[in-house]
């Protein structure tokens, strides 16, 4: 009989290094890794380009219509196609989008669109062959996946962060963006109860991928 699926959700702050984790323990474990971030990045892109402000979608949740969510595969990584089409990452990685994306996060009419979709993942992952997900974002341990087996929430000092952010060349403000995806009715950034804590200002990136293919390894 065909074991379970691996499920390892990775939470934490802007730039605590959620992305370089996931994608390493994706290649290490043979895993589907599926950034939300990204999703939140392209509805706002899509959002943005249709004038429709966050305000908006507050007073009138309908205002997001209908949009048809599908997921396209690139290598190991999962990627959202919104009403057949994807976007560029170099469209949804730019400052009016660091600007933006809490804001669009925080509302319920986006993130109800969201999850049902992500959940669907592990079956996508599962029809393409790979043993499972690694899913990063600020919610996967608590809202998205709170019966994972493997979760986890990384985090650093705020410094660290901003300097990561900086060297990337970004303009872009961890702090107001934790600050909102912390202080959100919905689904707030927090440390899901019950998940393993890494501090990767301690640990380089091999330690912390050894760390979770170890656990994953020894439960199997
Ligand atoms: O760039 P960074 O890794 O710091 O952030 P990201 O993972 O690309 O996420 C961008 C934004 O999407 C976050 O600041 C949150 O506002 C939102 N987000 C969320 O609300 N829930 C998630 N599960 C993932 C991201």
């Amino acid at each position: 009989m065909p074991s379970d699926p691996i499920i390892i959700t990775i939470d934490g702050a802007a730039a605590s290094g959620k992305s370089t984790t996931a994608r390493h323990l994706a290649e290490a474990l043979d895993l589907l890794h599926v950034d939300t971030g990204a999703h939140y990045r392209t509805l706002t892109r899509v959002l943005l380009d249709k004038g429709i402000q966050p305000e908006r979608l507050a007073a009138d949740p309908l205002a997001l219509g209908e949009l048809t969510l599908d997921t396209g595969i690139e290598g190991r990584r999962s990627t959202l196609l919104v009403n057949g089409a994807s976007v560029p990452d170099a469209l949804i990685r730019t400052e009016a989008i660091n600007q933006s994306v809490s804001l669009y996060a925080a509302q319920p009419a986006v993130r109800n669109c969201l999850l049902e979709y992500q959940r669907s993942q592990v079956n996508v992952a599962l029809d393409r062959g790979f043993r499972g997900i690694v899913m990063e974002g600020r919610d996967i341990g608590s809202v998205v996946f709170p019966d994972a087996r493997f979760r986890y929430y990384l985090f650093a000092d705020p410094s660290t962060r901003q300097q990561r952010r900086d060297n990337e060349g970004l303009a872009d403000s961890v702090t107001r963006r934790d600050q909102i995806d912390s202080s959100r009715t919905q689904a707030p950034l927090k440390m899901p109860e019950g998940s393993a804590v890494i501090d990767t200002g301690a640990m380089d990136v091999d330690s912390v991928v050894n760390r979770i293919c170890s656990d994953v390894k020894a439960s199997r």
